[in-house]
């Protein structure tokens, strides 16, 4: 009975160690650029971390916990300061915001999968994760892009194809994207819509245009740039998600933020519209991936 007794009490003694070890981890609040951050907040921000995001992330934030190996794509090093995803300009912080939504969500096709943790801890553990980093104490997160009106829709029956091909034309004649992303127009089709949108022709296009180019990255990795009708989107491929990535950019990355700049004459609103149109292509050609039939039919054209 006695042994019984101080069995327990030795279990309950080490519960009591083991959880002040987790919950003892910050005894002062954090500052960061944007305000203080409370104790109670970080030390459960990191008991989340270690339960869930440690074995990938790393105990100390540098993306090469125990599971990150042959991790394709690599874990994020926190460490760095470094994020791709954001409603903000590629390099700067994102937002809060920004953060909840890729843990929420996830990014489509990596190991980094939607994780369904209370919105409590949700918020503790992006807060957490800032304490990986200076740059959270030096830096306030970009400003949010401002998401337009989608201006397609307006144009009445045939939008959809009207913005698709619209698209098309930006994406091979005027925005260059299959310099590191695949082309999916001929020679001569690249050459009509560059006539078309910059009154100058285009006589030839790399090698191998059907491929990817491999581009160097802040992420100690190369990274290739996706074939849409083949890979995911990370960000999962709606309309409205992709105009966002495109206005916004890939931090650390070679993909560029497009906002602003899709006009062949310097204008706004056509940027915005050419924009959109692009999200509805690469839209348009995301679907071909999970359409065998449509794929096949659109490359033996
Ligand atoms: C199974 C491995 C794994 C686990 C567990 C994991 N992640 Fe990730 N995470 C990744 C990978 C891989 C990436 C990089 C994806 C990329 O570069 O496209 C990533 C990226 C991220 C990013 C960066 C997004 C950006 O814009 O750069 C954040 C933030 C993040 N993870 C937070 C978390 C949090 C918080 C947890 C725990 C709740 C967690 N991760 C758990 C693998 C994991
Ligand atoms: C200078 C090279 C470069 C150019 C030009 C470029 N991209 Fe990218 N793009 C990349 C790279 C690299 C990635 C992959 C980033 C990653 O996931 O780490 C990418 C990723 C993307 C993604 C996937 C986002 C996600 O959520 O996974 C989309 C969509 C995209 N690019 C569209 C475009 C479009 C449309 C254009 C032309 C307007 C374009 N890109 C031009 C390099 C480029």
């Amino acid at each position: 009975m006695k042994n019984k007794i101080s069995h327990h009490l030795f279990l309950a003694l080490t519960a009591i160690f083991v959880l002040s070890c987790t919950s003892q981890t910050f005894d002062q609040p954090q500052e960061f650029a944007t305000g203080f951050v409370s104790a109670e907040t970080l030390n459960l921000g990191h008991d989340t971390y270690m339960q869930y995001c440690m074995q990938c992330h790393g105990v100390n934030g540098d993306g090469q916990g125990p599971a990150a190996q042959g991790s394709e794509p690599l874990p994020r090093n926190f460490k760095s300061g470094i994020f791709k995803f954001g409603s903000v300009s590629s390099g700067e912080l994102p937002s809060d915001y920004d953060l909840k939504k890729t843990i929420r969500y996830g990014l489509r096709g990596t190991p980094m999968l939607p994780w369904d943790i209370s919105n409590e801890r949700l918020d503790a553990v992006v807060q957490y994760i800032k304490t990986f980093s200076p740059r959270w104490k030096e830096e306030k997160p970009g400003t949010p892009q401002e998401l337009t009106e989608d201006p397609w829709p307006a144009k009445g029956e045939g939008y959809k194809e009207m913005a698709i091909l619209q698209g098309k034309k930006v994406y091979h004649g005027f925005a260059q994207c299959y310099t590191c992303h695949p082309s999916y127009a001929s020679v001569e089709e690249i050459n009509q819509y560059s006539k078309e949108l910059t009154g100058n022709g285009v006589n030839s296009i790399r090698e191998n245009p059907h491929l990817s180019t491999l581009l160097d990255s802040s992420h100690e990795v190369k990274i290739m740039p996706p074939d849409f009708t083949k890979n995911y989107i990370k960000t999962g491929g709606e309309i409205s998600e992709i105009y966002r990535i495109l206005g916004a950019g890939i931090g650390g990355t070679a993909m560029p933020a497009w906002k602003g700049l899709l006009s062949p004459k310097g204008d706004n609103a056509e940027s915005e519209q050419n924009i959109w149109a692009l999200s509805y292509y690469v839209n348009y050609l995301h679907g071909l991936k999970y359409d065998m039939k449509a794929r096949k039919d659109f490359f033996t054209r």
